[in-house]
């Protein structure tokens, strides 16, 4: 039955993402370890760990004023908070309660749309913002309409533009190639999400799987954040020790959300931030910069 359930879906880009994070093993390192530290550096402030929200919107439906509580929630865990699509009240109630926020902003057809809402999270204080590049197109090669807003992919130039219309670090979302990962350094962005944006392609490649070949484009000039199909502390350690400086977590937090508000969500990201450093101890990663590629082990290789 297991069996069955494992293969029912082999197109679905989530299976196959879960399915990659599982077929990874870790050996472990014991002489000469230490208690480890999860405290992530991220654009010249600190926090307590590298797992951070996901760029969600429209939470209303799982939380009442769900945006704003997981704000708090990441506040409460001193974790960067991120926010997807959503209106300008909105943004300004979650940067309100001082969680330190990045602001991604969909691909809107009108780049004035665009300048604007950089502007306005400018205003509201956000902490970094950028662009989901893989919301440009629905399913059928057609540009998107989202809620009523009209999408198009983007050109190396135009990045540039937004890039250059802020002097906040800018961050393209979306990023599930080297040729993209060279773009996005070319455009002068400060950050990329290694995503496929819970699977909005079918057979799209896991993001741990190409991770290491973007870290090798990116060689340390930015960070690399990474999202999709994060459960754990394992599955964070997996994706640190593959080359990410932090990740994202979305779906994981959905049901703390709905049950207990903002006190969910920190308590999902102190216990998920509990299990990396359990990993971290028992490979002698003493600290996010010091988590050596070489303890994992690819299990179909043995
Ligand atoms: C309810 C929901 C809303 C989302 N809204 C956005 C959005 O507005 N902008 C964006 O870039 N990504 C959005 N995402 C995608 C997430 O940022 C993330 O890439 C994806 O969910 C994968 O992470 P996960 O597997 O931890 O959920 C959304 C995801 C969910 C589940």
């Amino acid at each position: 039955m297991r069996d069955m359930e494992k293969h029912s879906k082999p197109w679905d880009s989530d299976q196959i993402t879960r399915e990659y994070f599982d077929s990874l093993l870790v050996e472990m390192r014991h002489i000469d370890a230490v208690i480890p530290s999860t405290k992530l550096e991220l654009y010249g402030e600190t926090f307590d760990t590298p797992i951070m929200m996901a760029a969600l919107s429209h939470l209303d439906n799982v939380r009442e004023n769900g945006m704003v509580e997981m704000a708090k929630g990441a506040y409460a865990a001193n974790a960067v908070n991120w926010a997807g699509m959503g209106d300008e009240e909105e943004l300004a109630a979650i940067t309100a309660t001082g969680a330190r926020t990045i602001k991604i902003i969909k691909p809107y057809a009108d780049n004035d749309d665009l300048f604007r809402k950089i502007e306005h999270a400018e205003r509201c204080g956000v902490f970094a913002l950028g662009i989901d590049v893989d919301h440009a197109f629905g399913g059928n090669g057609k540009c998107d309409l989202v809620l009523g807003h009209q999408m198009r992919p983007k050109s190396l130039a135009e990045l540039k533009e937004f890039i250059n219309a802020t002097k906040l670090p800018f961050i393209i979302k979306g990023v599930l190639s080297e040729q993209d990962a060279y773009k996005a350094l070319e455009a002068g962005a400060k950050g990329i999400v290694v995503s496929h944006h819970h699977g909005i392609m079918n057979y799209a490649v896991p993001p741990l799987y190409i991770l290491p070949k973007i870290a090798k484009v990116i060689n340390h000039q930015i960070p690399i954040f990474v999202d999709c199909g994060i459960m754990s502390g394992m599955d964070v350690f997996k994706a640190l020790a593959l080359g990410a400086d932090a990740v994202s977590a979305g779906r994981v937090i959905m049901e703390p959300l709905r049950k207990n508000g903002s006190e969910g969500v920190k308590d999902q990201i102190i216990k998920m931030t509990e299990e990396l450093a359990g990993v971290m101890a028992r490979t002698c990663s003493q600290d996010l910069k010091h988590i050596d590629p070489s303890v994992i082990w690819k299990r179909n290789g043995w």
